[in-house]
C-alpha cells in the first residue's frame, strides 16, 4: 500500500509555480494576483480562505482578502463582484462558500467573471469542462487528476466508482475521469445518498472517489483489494485524547481500509493541500487565459 502524499505533491507543485512567477518577474510581466471575498465569521471557511492566502505568499502571487459582513445584502455582494470583475489588478478570484442563506449563490457564482473564475464554478467553465476546451477546472476535482497523474496510477480503461455528486466534486470528477485523456479514460459510476446497494458498486471499483460528506462513511467491506482510493472529505470529530479536543477524519474510516488499497490518500494531507495547489495553477492560468 502507498499513502499519496498530497502535502508533498501541493509543495512539489508551489515550488514550480514559485519558479514561473520568478520568470514573469524577470521578464517584467504581471505576478499573479488571487482575491478571496469572505463573507460573514464561518470558522471552517475563515481556516480555508487564510490558507489559500497564505499559500499566494507562498508562491509569490499577490493577495487580496475581501471579508464582508454577514448582513451584506445579495445586490451589494453583486456589486462587489462586478468591482472585482472590472478590477485590472486581480487575475483570478473566489467567492468562499457556503454564502447566508439570504444570498442566492448560483446569482453570485453566475456574477462571476468566467476569465477571473478560478474556482471553475461558472457555467461557461463548468461547459467547456464537459467539451474538453480551454477553461478553469475547478480546484478539488482537478487536484485529484493530479495526485492520479503525480502517482503514475494507470487509469486507462478502469472502473472508477465516485461517491457523492456535488457539483464542487462528485458530478465534475466524474466528467474528468470519463474523458478522452491521460489521467481519464475510466469507466465511471456515479453513486450518492439515493444509491441502492452502495457496496455492490464501491467493491467494483478500481478507483473509488468519496466526496459524501460522511465522516468514515466508507469502510473496509465497501472495498476491494488492491484499489485506489482518493478521499476527498474532512471533518472534525471529538477526540479526548487529543490536546486539542478534536482530530480531522475523512469520508473513508481510513485505518481499516487503507490495508487493502494499491494506494490511498490520508485526510488531513491528502486532496486539501491540492486543492489550494490547484488554485494556485489556475490563478497562473489567469493570467495568461486567452479563451
Ligand atoms: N467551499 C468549500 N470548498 C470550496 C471551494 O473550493 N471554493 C469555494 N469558493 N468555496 C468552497
Amino acid at each position: 500500500m502507498k499513502v499519496i502524499d498530497g502535502k508533498a505533491m501541493a509543495e512539489e507543485i508551489r515550488n514550480e509555480l514559485k519558479k514561473e512567477v520568478e520568470i514573469l518577474k524577470k521578464e517584467g510581466k504581471k505576478v499573479p494576483h488571487l482575491a478571496a471575498v469572505l463573507v460573514g465569521n464561518n470558522p471552517a471557511s475563515e481556516t480555508y480562505v487564510n490558507a489559500k492566502v497564505k499559500a499566494c505568499a507562498e508562491v509569490g502571487f499577490g493577495s487580496s482578502l475581501i471579508k464582508l459582513p454577514e448582513t451584506i445584502t445579495e445586490s451589494e455582494l453583486l456589486e462587489k463582484v462586478k468591482e472585482i470583475n472590472n478590477n485590472p489588478e486581480i487575475d483570478g478570484y473566489i467567492v468562499q462558500l457556503p454564502l447566508p442563506s439570504h444570498i442566492n449563490e448560483q446569482k453570485v457564482t453566475m456574477a462571476i467573471s468566467p476569465k477571473k473564475d478560478v474556482d471553475g464554478f461558472h457555467p461557461e467553465n463548468l461547459g467547456r469542462m464537459v467539451l474538453n476546451l480551454p477553461c478553469f477546472l475547478p480546484a478539488t476535482p482537478a487536484g485529484m487528476v493530479e495526485m492520479l497523474r503525480r502517482s503514475n496510477i494507470d487509469t486507462t480503461g478502469k472502473h472508477c466508482v465516485v461517491v457523492g455528486r456535488s457539483h464542487i466534486v462528485g458530478s465534475p470528477i466524474s466528467i474528468l475521469m470519463a474523458r478522452n485523456s491521460n489521467p481519464g479514460n475510466c469507466t465511471v459510476t456515479i453513486t450518492h445518498s439515493r444509491t441502492k446497494n452502495l457496496e455492490e458498486y464501491t467493491k467494483s471499483a478500481d478507483i473509488l472517489m468519496v466526496a459524501i460528506g460522511k465522516p468514515e462513511f466508507i469502510t473496509a467491506k465497501h472495498v476491494k483489494e488492491g484499489a485506489v482510493v482518493i478521499d476527498v472529505g474532512i471533518h472534525r470529530i471529538e477526540d479526548a485524547s487529543k490536546k486539542s479536543g478534536f482530530r480531522l477524519v475523512g469520508d473513508v474510516k481510513y485505518d481499516e481500509v487503507a490495508p487493502k488499497c494499491s494506494y490511498i490518500s490520508p485526510v488531513p494531507g491528502g486532496v486539501g493541500p491540492m486543492t489550494i495547489a490547484t488554485l494556485m495553477s489556475n490563478t497562473l492560468s489567469a493570467v495568461k487565459i486567452s479563451f
